[in-house]
Order: structure tokens, then sequence, then C-alpha cells
């Protein structure tokens, strides 16, 4: 408690209702996500990334000619200016890391965006060409760092579709589009988290979407919110075979160190997105692909499950998101450096959302702090420090 004030103060927020929204529910406790009414188990597997967006948006699942209208709408929206190409190109010749690329040419979007429209007009549209150039931006920015030309979206192709086809240049097998629309479908949204916390507190100043989405590709780069999959799936490969898991995660858990891909700041229970994405990385895995480092990761989570309740007794520290993302996007071909990337272009769909939510609310975020510094400090001149 703040003395002063009596206002209650929570380190890192915890525990505090910073909103109302309709948009998802993580229950901690019982292990449970609720995205706009569909427990993710029911919606992830089954539905097109376009159907998730458009249900988060218009609080609906479209029926068919809506969903047609939205697919075209947003595919027409995925070629970038030629100044964000330029700009991914600059990025590229400084081999500047993807997160910090992206965060540059998504800034970069605004020059599409009309400044003469009504301001609910102009989120609209920041919101349409933020969805649809992410995965524009990602696939065209890794490219160009592995020396190659970007590969034109195909506005045939379905959002995850195109997604990867960008990537590689070949159209995709219906097995990783739909793998890999699960797992975008998984975590679109998810309640209160840091990024959209920030993309709230910045539309909440009437800034717009832009920036919003900027700010919150920010927060997400951080490793203890986007940026784990990377690291956990390099425990996978460091630990190379089953039988020396227990010995090199003894030692870092020894050093004090986290183990990338456990614990989470308000599921105790199994995070339900990882049992989604444990079932669609199974099924990747058996259709094809590293039988081998699917068994072995399968092993590092169990021992790590054990040492965890050793380590850190009656804190319940079990798989996040991010340990069974790794597994699914490595099966899929994408390397580790596009793995918080591609959580973006996924979570995009939920920043948007908040920034209508928010916008409709049009209420300042403006929380206090308590002051711990020293008072009753009294100037000295320069020539006397
Ligand atoms: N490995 C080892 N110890 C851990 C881990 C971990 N992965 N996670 C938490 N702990 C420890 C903490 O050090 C703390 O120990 P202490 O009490 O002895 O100091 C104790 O467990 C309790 O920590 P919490 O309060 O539960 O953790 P917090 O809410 O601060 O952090 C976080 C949550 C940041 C996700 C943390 O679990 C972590 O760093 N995990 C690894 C990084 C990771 O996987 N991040 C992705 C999260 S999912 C997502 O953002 C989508």
């Amino acid at each position: 408690m703040n003395d002063e004030s009596e206002i209650a103060f929570a380190s890192g927020l915890e525990g505090v209702v910073a909103a109302e929204t309709r948009l998802s529910e993580v229950d901690g406790e019982a292990g449970e996500l609720i995205i706009a009414g569909f427990p993710v188990e029911e919606l992830a597997s089954r539905a097109s990334l376009e159907e998730v967006i458009y249900l988060l948006w218009y609080d609906a699942l479209p029926d068919s000619e809506r969903l047609a209208v939205f697919r075209e709408e947003l595919a027409g929206r995925r070629v970038l200016p030629r100044a964000v190409l330029d700009l991914l190109r600059a990025a590229a010749a400084g081999r500047m890391p993807t997160m910090d690329a992206l965060r540059m040419a998504t800034g970069a979007l605004s020059l599409d965006i009309s400044d003469d429209e009504s301001a609910a007009d102009r989120s609209h549209a920041e919101a349409l060409a933020l969805v649809a150039c992410l995965p524009t931006i990602v696939a065209a920015y890794w490219r160009l760092l592995g020396g190659e030309e970007p590969v034109a979206p195909d506005s045939e192709l379905g959002h995850a579709a195109n997604y990867l086809y960008m990537l590689t240049g070949e159209e995709p097998d219906a097995w990783s589009v739909r793998a890999l629309e699960t797992y975008l479908n998984a975590v679109a949204d998810h309640g209160m988290n840091a990024s959209t916390f920030a993309a709230r507190v910045i539309v909440s100043t009437r800034s717009d979407v832009v920036s919003a989405v900027v700010g919150a590709i920010g927060a997400l780069k951080g490793p203890l919110h986007g940026g784990a999959p990377g690291p956990a799936l390099d425990v996978v490969f460091e630990i190379g075979e089953a039988g020396r898991a227990e010995r090199v995660l003894r030692e870092k858990l020894g050093r004090g160190e986290r183990l990338m891909g456990f614990g989470h700041r308000i599921y105790r229970v199994r995070d339900p997105r990882a049992d989604v994405l444990a079932s669609a990385a199974e099924r990747l895995y058996a259709a094809g692909g590293d039988g081998k480092l699917y068994r072995l990761a399968l092993e590092v989570e169990k021992t790590a499950l054990r040492l965890l309740a050793e380590y850190k007794p009656g804190r319940n520290l079990q798989t996040n998101v991010e340990f069974y993302t790794a597994l699914l996007l490595h099966g899929l071909g994408l390397p580790p450096q596009l793995f918080t990337p591609t959580f973006a272009a996924a979570r995009v769909a939920g920043w948007t959302a908040h920034c209508f939510e928010q916008q409709g609310l049009d209420r300042l975020v403006r929380p206090q702090s308590a002051y711990v510094g020293p008072r009753d400090r009294r100037w000295v001149p320069l020539e006397e420090r």
C-alpha cells in the first residue's frame, strides 16, 4: 500500500484488472482460455485465421459471404509500400534482428494510410493493413537476410498459406497450413498480456492503431513475453540426446537460470494452448519431419517438469505455449529467428481488436506510482559538485 494515498500497489500490476474485455479470458487456476466465447480447444484447430480475426473484430463468426469479402479485403492489402521494402533492404544490409526490422517496417505502414478518413475508418484501414502486412514484412525480411528477393503475396491463398508461400516461394501442403493456422489461432489473443496492455495504453491517449501495434511489438520482443520459443528449442538442441537432459537441466537450475518454455505469470496449471499445440505438433511430425527431435523434446519436457517441481517446490511451474510453439514452428521449417515475428503476425489480430475495444471505451489509461526517492534535496551549483 502507498501510505499517502492508500491506493493499492501491485508490483508488475499482478492481480490488477485493467479493463473489461469481450475478447478473451484466461483462467490461470483452471487452465482455460476462452477466445470470444469459444474454448481455445474448440476454435484453434478448426477455424481459419481469417475467421478468428473476424470473430475478434466483429464478435461473431462470419457466414460464407462475409468471410469471402473479408478474405478478399485482407488479401488485397498484403502488398508492402515500396518504401517499406527499401527499409527492409537497408535493415538486411545491416543484419538487423528480425523483431527490430519488423517493428521498424510496421511503423512505416502508415505511409499507405490516408489522413482524410474519419477516425473510425482510419483505425479500420490501419488494422487491415497491419494484419495483412505483418506476414509480408516478416517473409520479405527473412528472404532479404538470406540474400533472396522477396516473394510477392498470392491473393488467391489464405492468410496462413500465403505466409508459408512468401517464405519459401512454394505452395505449402494442407498439413502444414493446418498446423500453422492452429498455432496462429491459439495465440491470436490472450487476455491482458504485456503487449496487449501496451497497445491499449497507447490508443487510450487517442493515438493511432499503427503506433499501438509498434509499441506492442516492442513489448512482445522481450524474452519474458514472446521471445522464449527460440531459446526453448536451443535447450532441446543443447541437450541433444535424452540421456543428457537431466544433467543439462540440473546445471541450468543450479546456476539459477530459468528454463525457457516453462512457467507463466497467470497459468498455475498447464497452459491450455500447450495442449492444443502439442496435438498439432504430434499430427505434423506424424505426417513427416524430424521425429527424433520430437521425441527428444517430449523427454526434455518430462524431465524439466520433474526438476522444476524439485527446485521450485510449491510453484507449480508447467509447460507454457512457447515450448510447443518452438517444436511446431521448427517442424514447419521456420528458423528460430522467425518464431517471435510469427507470434506477432498472429497476435496482431488481438492487438487490433483490443485497440477497437479501447477506442470504444475512450478512457485514458493513467495509473499512479509510489515515490520512493529522496526528498528535500537542495541545488548544488555545478562548480561545487
Ligand atoms: N525456470 C526456472 N524457474 C522459474 C521459471 C522457469 N521457467 N519460471 C519461474 N521460475 C521461478 C522464479 O525464479 C521464482 O523463483 P523464486 O521464488 O525462487 O525467486 C518462482 O519460480 C516463481 O516465479 P513466478 O512468480 O511464478 O514467475 P513470474 O510470474 O515472475 O514469471 C515468467 C513468469 C516470466 C513467464 C517465468 O515463468 C519465466 O521466466 N519463464 C521462462 C520464460 C518463458 O518461458 N517465457 C514465455 C512465457 S509465455 C508467454 O509470454 C506467451
